[in-house]
C-alpha cells in the first residue's frame, strides 16, 4: 500500500481520476477512513462545531488542532493527513511559522489556510521552510463574521474573478492543494482547469478534482443544520464503512456531487 503524497494527488488530477477527503478527529474513525480508502483526512476546525458544540469554528485553538491530530496521526497509514491551522494562528508569517511547525510535529504532512492575497507572504514562507500548504478559498468559515454569515461566495463576476486570481498566486506562491468551499460550480470548474494543483470542492460541484466532506454529514449526526451541499451516506448503506465506501464510489463514478448538492 503506497502512502497518499501530493503528488500522488496530482497524479491523480493528471489522470482524471476523482479522490475523496473526510474529516477526522479521533484515532478510531481515521483508521477506518483510512482502510476503507479515503485519500485525505483533515483535522478540520470544524472540530469547533461538530465536536464542542459552538455555533462557529472561531473558538478553536492550536492546541485543540494538535491534540485532534496526534490523535489521528496514530490511525492513519495511508492517507494524506492534513490539519487546520485555527483563528488567528496564522494572522502574521511569523505566528503562521511558529504555529505550523506546531500542527507538523504533531504528525500532520500539510497544514491548511484560509484566505487569499494577504497570504501570500506566509504562504512562500511555509513552503520554503518545508511546511506543505493547503490553501483554502470561498466561503472560509474563519471570515463568517466579515461575510455575514454562511453563505455562497463568487456569484458576482468580480468576487468571482478576485476568487480566481487569489486560487492563481497561491498555486503561486507554493500552496500544493486547494480547498474551495460554497462557491457556483462554473467557478469552481474554471479554477480547476486553470491550476496544476489538485482542488478540492465542498459545495463547490462535481469538477473538482477531489471532494472534502465533514464526517459528522456524512454519517448524519451533525447537530442542528446539515448543509445542502452534503449528503447522509450513513441513512442509504447502515453501516460506517459501507457509508464512506459508498461516499468514495460515488466521487469516483462522478454520482456525489450531483446536482441537488450543487450552487450554480
Ligand atoms: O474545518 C473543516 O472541516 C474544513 C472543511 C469543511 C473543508 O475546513
Amino acid at each position: 500500500m503506497s502512502k497518499i503524497t501530493s503528488s500522488t494527488l496530482r497524479t491523480f488530477k493528471t489522470e482524471g481520476k476523482k479522490f475523496t477527503a473526510l474529516t477526522a478527529y479521533d484515532a478510531s474513525f481515521a483508521n477506518a477512513f483510512d482502510s476503507e480508502g479515503v485519500d485525505v483526512l483533515l483535522v478540520g476546525d470544524s472540530m469547533g462545531m461538530v465536536l464542542q458544540g459552538h455555533n462557529d469554528t472561531l473558538p478553536v485553538t492550536v492546541n485543540d488542532i494538535a491534540y485532534h491530530t496526534r490523535c489521528v496521526r496514530r490511525g492513519v497509514e495511508r492517507a494524506l493527513l492534513i490539519a487546520d491551522m485555527p483563528f488567528m494562528s496564522y494572522a502574521t508569517p511569523e505566528q503562521a511559522m511558529i504555529n505550523a511547525a506546531t500542527l507538523m510535529q504533531a504528525g500532520a504532512s500539510m497544514v491548511k489556510v484560509e484566505g487569499g492575497h494577504w497570504l501570500l507572504e506566509s504562504v512562500k514562507m511555509l513552503t520554503e521552510r518545508g511546511i506543505p500548504v493547503c490553501a483554502h478559498l470561498g466561503l472560509t468559515p474563519q471570515s463568517v463574521h466579515v461575510f455575514g454569515g454562511f453563505k455562497i461566495q463568487g456569484r458576482d463576476a468580480d468576487n468571482a474573478q478576485r476568487i480566481l486570481d487569489e486560487a492563481k498566486a497561491l498555486e503561486a506562491a507554493g500552496a500544493q492543494l486547494l480547498v474551495v468551499e460554497c462557491i457556483p460550480a462554473p467557478l469552481a470548474k474554471t479554477i480547476t482547469e486553470a491550476l496544476t494543483i489538485p482542488v478540492i470542492g465542498i459545495g463547490a460541484g462535481a469538477d473538482t478534482d477531489g471532494q472534502i466532506l465533514v464526517m459528522h454529514d456524512v454519517l448524519g449526526i451533525s447537530s442542528g443544520y446539515i448543509p445542502r451541499f452534503s449528503k447522509n451516506y450513513l441513512k442509504q448503506t447502515g453501516e460506517i464503512r459501507s457509508a464512506v465506501r459508498a461516499y468514495i464510489d460515488e466521487v469516483a463514478q462522478g454520482i456525489f456531487p450531483a446536482e441537488e448538492h450543487t450552487f450554480s
